[in-house]
């Protein structure tokens, strides 16, 4: 499975099924989280078979059901578009191995996750992660013109694909609340108010360069 094709077929998943996550699969998994730390300087870790933090029976958190394995994200503060950006690597990476997942800011029982943190980082979020009882399905996006804008000329083929899988990144209660600029070569994205809105922001960003697949751009910062 490509990145594209994973990126069309994840969808957020909140019931799992019992089956467990083998040694190979995990290994595999372990190794793209080891290679974001490495990457990001992040702390991010793979909690496996602890039910505790999505609850059980009459304790269930949110409408997740069956959840006995996640990922936290430890990091700094600041860190947040990071966050996002290589949580997301993390996402699409367990969507190739057949694994679904679900980012989640509220819906869990902070109390109950089983983390370590360093001096000076926090949890800055968790993904549920396991095999879905059911693959998740697709939901309403923002057009791509309400999303981004064309400083000048037309659109180029290869931004309007790049918009195309950042119409399908998740976000916090599915708000979009970014745009894309496009000016010239250079693409600068923009967090508007929201919720979690940074971690998003890192999350579409991984989509689009995805999206954009070899085309030529430099992403220019908000401050330039
Ligand atoms: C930063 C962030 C926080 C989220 N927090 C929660 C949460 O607390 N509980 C939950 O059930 N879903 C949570 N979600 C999942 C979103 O609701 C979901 O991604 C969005 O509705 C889009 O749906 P999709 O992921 O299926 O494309 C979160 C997603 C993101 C990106």
């Amino acid at each position: 499975m490509t990145l594209k094709e994973a990126i069309v077929q994840r969808h957020s998943v909140r019931k799992y099924t019992d089956k467990k996550i083998d040694e190979a699969t995990a290994a595999e998994l372990q190794k793209a989280i080891d290679e974001c730390n490495r990457h990001s300087g992040l702390n991010i870790q793979l909690i496996l078979n602890e039910p505790e933090a999505f609850g059980s029976g009459m304790a269930k958190y949110g409408s997740f059901e069956n959840c006995s394995n996640y990922i936290a994200i430890v990091g700094k503060k600041g860190d947040d578009e990071k966050c996002g950006y290589y949580g997301e690597k993390i996402v699409l990476r367990a969507q190739q191995l057949g694994l679904n997942t679900c980012w989640v800011a509220l819906t869990v029982n902070k109390s109950k996750i089983s983390y370590k943190a360093n001096r000076g980082e926090k949890l800055l979020i968790v993904i549920a992660l396991g095999y879905g009882q059911t693959p998740g399905h697709t939901r309403p996006t923002k057009s791509t013109e309400e999303l981004s804008k064309i400083v000048k000329g037309e659109m180029p083929g290869w931004f309007s694909e790049a918009m195309e899988a950042v119409k399908l990144a998740p976000t916090a209660i599915n708000q979009q609340k970014f745009l894309f600029v496009l000016d010239g070569n250079e693409v600068t994205a923009k967090t508007l108010f929201g919720f979690y809105a940074k971690i998003d922001l890192g999350i579409a960003k991984y989509h689009f360069e995805i999206g954009a697949g070899d085309a030529h751009f430099v992403w220019k910062s908000v401050e330039d």
